[in-house]
């Protein structure tokens, strides 16, 4: 039997409704391919500053550590706008990628037949999107020193060495590889120094890979043909700051940012969160989408775990409920209106009819 260790950090917001929708998956999946479970849930973000001052406390950090993946929802909330970052959500999901050392951030993109009238762009734009972001997690400019501030003058600090680039760019392309043989990288080397090595290292990997096809695109220009050509695309690869801003943009194509799961590994580690955020706006009222946090866990089964065919049925049963009209808020107005418990209970239900 195999054993896994889980730590689960529910965080803020929508992010105490959607993790336990996504435990319940993932007890009913690891039943059902023999997987035995040991969790262990605790805070972290705003709500373990409330309780403990600290948004991510040293015990919490250690037992991530030392469990075999991390299970987090979403951090942040309007009570820490304006405080220092020490005291905000933020920055425990930062240490955690850091301290864990996750530099590679997948983030797949799929264009779910059932939800081609969910996106304002054309279904002939978005059908048979299946792209894969590859994020840089742990360089650039969400990390590099100096960092400053004061009243007049601040300062961030994009760098990247060769060794940060090239690893992750030898994951795209081993995943380009199993996947269609295409990778894009994405960055800005008409100006900045940074893109330019990146450029360089990325087409000196390469070399290992040339079965691959590889292009390079300016992230502008590749901002606007992620919504007009976005089935052109298979793998893409790119650093910190443009990975953050275009896979939220590339979530138009799935409908909804309560669609899109995440992976963050390196190092034998790993830790699943969905994309999207807290959603205030949602927040306690039984409506928020599970499904990128369920989609989570067949990302664990696959990159974890190793059991593809588990990971199939994850996505089998989310199609499934979708197929059937399920429909959370954030994907209306066509289908069945669905709390996050009905979408829950039609995704647990195809699970279980499911191979
Ligand atoms: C994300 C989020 C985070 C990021 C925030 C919450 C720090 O936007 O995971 O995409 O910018 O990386
Ligand atoms: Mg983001």
């Amino acid at each position: 039997m195999i054993e896994l260790k889980l730590l689960v950090l529910p965080g803020d917001g929508v992010g105490v409704e959607v993790i336990p929708a996504a435990v319940d998956v993932l007890e009913a999946c690891a039943k059902k391919y023999s997987v035995s479970l040991q969790i262990h849930q605790d805070l972290v973000g705003g709500a373990s500053i409330r309780a403990h001052g600290v948004s991510l406390p040293d015990s919490v950090l250690e037992r991530a550590k030392g469990s075999d993946a991390v299970l987090l929802g979403c951090v942040g909330g309007a009570e820490w706008e304006g405080e220092p970052p020490s005291r905000r959500p933020e920055r425990a999901l930062l240490a955690l990628r850091k301290e864990l050392g996750l530099f590679a951030n997948l983030r797949p993109v799929y264009a779910w037949p059932a939800l081609e009238d969910s996106s304002p762009l054309k279904p002939s734009v978005i059908k048979g999107v299946d792209i894969l972001f590859f994020r840089e997690l742990t360089g650039g400019i969400y990390f590099a020193q100096p960092k400053e501030r004061n009243n007049d003058r601040a300062v961030d600090t994009e760098l990247y060495t060769r060794g940060e680039i090239e690893r992750i760019a030898r994951l795209a392309f081993q995943a380009a590889r199993r996947r269609r043989g295409k990778l894009t990288s994405v960055d800005k080397s008409n100006i900045l120094e940074t893109s330019k090595l990146w450029r360089d290292v990325v087409t000196d990997v390469h070399k290992q890979y040339a079965d691959v096809a590889l292009d390079h695109r300016l992230v502008d220009s590749f901002a606007m043909q992620l919504m007009t050509t976005p089935a052109s695309f298979d793998v893409v690869l790119t650093n910190n700051m443009f990975g953050d801003i275009l896979t939220d943009e590339a979530a138009v194509i799935a409908g909804s940012l309560g669609m899109l799961p995440s992976a963050s590994l390196g190092n034998g580690r790993a830790l699943y969160e969905p994309v999207h955020g807290t959603a205030p706006d949602i927040t306690g009222r039984g409506i928020a989408n599970p499904i990128a946090s369920i989609a989570c866990i067949g990302m664990l089964f696959e990159h974890t775990l190793n059991l593809p065919a588990a990971a199939a049925n994850v996505q089998q049963a989310i199609g499934s409920a979708l197929r059937a009209g399920y429909r959370t808020a954030d994907l209306q107005p066509t289908g069945k209106p669905a709390s996050t418990q009905e979408m829950t209970d039609a995704i647990l239900k195809a699970l279980q009819a499911g191979r």
